[in-house]
């Protein structure tokens, strides 16, 4: 067999469950995070973005945007660590760090980096990483890269969790990491119970917070402040590439922790610096967080808004405090059919892998009219066939991480 082979045979895969419309992969959407886009020709109400507040088309964060262009040109064109950091770059840091209250942050290029290239920096060989079953793929590659020792424990169970710290080395160096928000299932990990893990069997704590920031907090600040627990993680890590509106990541920790990953993370180092206009974006989506608390309200209003109204309508939710709301359909074929009749009424939405459930993150500048409750959600079915499972699951399970294609009960729409 060829190193090709495969790709022929996945081609007739997709080929066949194209022609049943029954791949949901990979579809043009104009634009792809505004809350009404066009989707071959029509327009769909669009609830899976992860634009949460809606900041990608507000106008202090275009005109930052633009301004950063015309001051600065479009790429910075060499690595942080070499000729790519800017003045924007360090004030990102600067404010970032602030923000989240850790002494110090780094700024990646993307958040999948900032996962990975955190973790894998910060444990080695002989280190052991806790690592919650549901975590994000770029944590699970993280630990992979980093040669320590994984143990995963169950989804959110302290008891797992605890047995698991329990039976190992106590010399050993020990990092537990976790969602703060779960992507897929939107739970929020509990972070009480593992900063008390944390402290009894002296494990080190990260929180990869993409889907908590900009969403959970009083003032937006994210699942530590959700807990009242700023300052008490250990790295607390997030991307731009939701609430922020741009794409990048970030990770906040001490000060010393901070310049050993400047040094040591290799998609850090070994890679080129986020272009000033997503610098300015994410410093301007900040002030727009802090000065418009508004915006949070909003998000949470539309989130206990459409929960109601799909309860109301007899759905069976997970029940989660988040914008991310998976519908619970139980039934690979009944979920696909849901979800081509929402498309053909011109709604849009998402049922992740073999179909097990509907999520719907959605947030945003969406107008509470009643046409959200009608018009379905989400970024389209992203079925693939039975038989393949996408590298990033294959990688998942490898590591003993769930994964989450499997779970045929649920029906998810972001
Ligand atoms: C929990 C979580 N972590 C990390 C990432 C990766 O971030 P990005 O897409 O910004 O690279 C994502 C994005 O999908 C995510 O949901």
């Amino acid at each position: 067999m060829s190193l090709f082979d495969k790709s022929r045979a996945f081609h007739a895969q997709v080929a066949e469950l194209r022609s049943r419309n029954r791949f949901f992969y990979l579809r043009q959407l104009d634009p792809p995070a505004a809350p009404v886009a066009r989707l071959h020709g029509r327009r769909m109400l669009n609830l899976g973005s992860n634009n949460y507040l809606g900041l990608t088309t507000h106008p202090k964060v275009v005109e930052a945007a633009i301004q950063a262009i015309r001051d600065y040109g479009t790429g910075a064109c060499s690595s942080r660590i070499l000729a790519g950091t800017g003045a924007l770059h360090n004030r990102l840091e600067r404010r970032l760090a602030e923000f989240k209250g850790t002494e110090d942050a780094i700024v990646f290029t993307t958040g999948f980096m900032t996962m990975m290239g955190t973790v894998a920096a910060i444990a080695g060989e002989g280190d052991i990483i806790f690592s919650d079953e549901l975590n994000h793929a770029s944590i699970v590659e993280g630990c992979r890269l980093s040669r320590a020792a994984k143990r995963i424990y169950r989804h959110n169970d302290m008891a797992d969790l605890e047995e698991q710290l329990a039976g190992c080395d106590v010399e050993a160096n020990k990092l537990i990491v976790t969602d703060g928000v779960f992507s897929m299932r939107g739970a929020v990990a509990n972070l009480p119970g593992i900063k008390r893990l944390a402290d009894r069997y002296n494990a080190k704590t990260m929180v990869d917070d993409a889907h908590g920031t900009g969403v959970l907090g009083a003032t937006g600040r994210g699942t530590p402040e959700h807990y009242h627990m700023e300052g008490q993680i250990d790295l607390i890590c997030g991307t731009f590439s939701k609430s922020l509106a741009t794409v990048g990541g970030f990770t906040g920790a001490k000060a010393e922790v901070v310049e050993f990953l400047r040094l040591n993370s290799r998609p850090f180092v070994f890679t080129a610096s986020p272009p000033p206009s997503v610098v300015a974006t994410v410093l301007a989506c900040l002030d727009v967080i802090e000065g418009e608390p508004d915006l949070l309200r909003k998000l949470h209003d539309n989130a206990t808004f459409l929960k109601k109204g799909l309860k109301d309508l007899g759905f069976s939710l997970e029940d989660t405090i988040t914008p991310i709301i998976p519908v619970r359909i139980g039934d690979a074929e009944k979920t696909f059919r849901m979800a081509g009749e929402l498309q053909g009424r011109g709604g849009d939405r998402e049922s992740d892998r073999p179909p097990c459930r509907l999520e719907r993150g959605y947030a945003d500048a969406h107008q509470r009219d009643g046409h959200v409750l009608h018009g379905g959600a989400g970024r389209g079915p992203r079925q693939v066939p039975d038989r393949w499972q996408a590298p990033r699951h294959d990688l998942a399970e490898a590591d003993g991480h769930e994964d989450v294609s499997r779970d045929r009960e649920l029906l998810l729409v972001q």
